[in-house]
């Protein structure tokens, strides 16, 4: 079936960040996706707190620079969160 992607504003995303999350799930942006990085923490070869430096936010830059080789559309498939919209549309 047909499951559409949930929108997500850079609002929630913010929710999600490495400081004042209560919740403790992390999330960051790679190429306007959102994933869920929370379940990999423990597995990164680089640390949790190298990954933790772009939870809530948009990670792509980091990312490339830290090893733009490294397959994370594949490894994040089912990580999946949604895609990233701008802050200021109506829902819906
Ligand atoms: C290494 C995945 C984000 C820092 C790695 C490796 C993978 C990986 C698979 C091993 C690469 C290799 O040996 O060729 C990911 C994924 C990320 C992510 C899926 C995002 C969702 C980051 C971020 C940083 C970072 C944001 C921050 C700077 C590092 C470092 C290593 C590494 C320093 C090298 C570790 C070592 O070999 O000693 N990461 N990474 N990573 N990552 Fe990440």
């Amino acid at each position: 079936p047909f499951v559409p992607l949930r929108r997500i504003t850079p609002t929630e995303l913010a929710t999600h960040g490495a400081r004042k999350n209560a919740s403790k799930i992390y999330w960051t942006v790679l190429e306007g996706r959102v994933y869920d990085i929370t379940p990999y923490l423990p597995y990164h070869p680089g640390g949790e707190k190298e990954l933790l430096r772009v939870a809530g936010k948009d990670g792509t830059k980091l990312f490339n620079l830290t090893h733009s080789w490294v397959n994370w559309d594949n490894m994040l498939r089912g990580c999946e969160v949604g895609i990233l919209v701008s802050g200021n549309e109506m829902p819906g």
